[in-house]
């Protein structure tokens, strides 16, 4: 091999590699949105176990990062869930989490005026305690979303967190929204 061409051939493998690190970050650009749907949602920390009180339901907003296409909004509401607390006869506290959408047509769900169960207010469906479908033309029962306690920070404070999802409205069975 000549010098010439050793140089030639060096040359252009530097070019290669550089237009390749270049291109890292169009690509990343460009499927943004995609590799952000496949992440999904994640746990989203709501509010300290402390505040919430056995059998009082208690609704809690839900703060996270939104990405719209290419533009990030940084962590703002997406939606509110029901937090039941029923700790077991040793004090394990039992946390579950219902979505405040209705499944009927997507109003948000509130506690019932006598104190018993949910009612939603735009076409009267009705729910029990535990969020199970009592009347009305809501198609299933309230939707449970996964929720896990931390372990207890420096405060000595354990948190709820939550993998926040929606679901379809209008139809039967429990479908994830993309
Ligand atoms: S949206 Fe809730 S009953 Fe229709």
């Amino acid at each position: 091999m000549t010098r010439r061409t050793f140089l030639d051939i060096s040359v252009s493998i530097m070019q290669a590699v550089v237009a390749g690190l270049c291109l890292v970050p169009v690509l990343r650009f460009v499927m943004h949105p995609l590799i952000a749907k496949k992440r999904g949602g994640g746990f989203v920390r709501l509010v300290p176990l402390s505040s919430i009180a056995a059998g009082k339901p208690q609704r809690a907003v839900v703060k996270a990062d939104r990405w719209d296409a290419y533009i990030h909004y940084p962590s703002g509401p997406v939606g509110s869930v029901w937090l039941l607390r029923t700790d077991d006869e040793q004090g394990e506290p039992r946390i579950r989490c219902l979505q405040t959408t209705c499944p009927h047509l997507g109003c948000a769900v509130d506690r019932a005026a006598d104190g018993n169960g949910f009612r939603c207010p735009c076409h009267d469906a009705a729910f029990d305690g535990d969020g199970k479908k009592l009347s009305g033309p809501a198609p299933r029962d309230m939707d449970e979303l996964e929720i896990r306690l931390t372990e207890a920070d420096a405060a000595g404070e354990r948190w709820i967190e939550v993998n926040y999802q929606t679901f379809t409205t209008g139809i039967e069975g429990k479908i994830p929204k993309a």
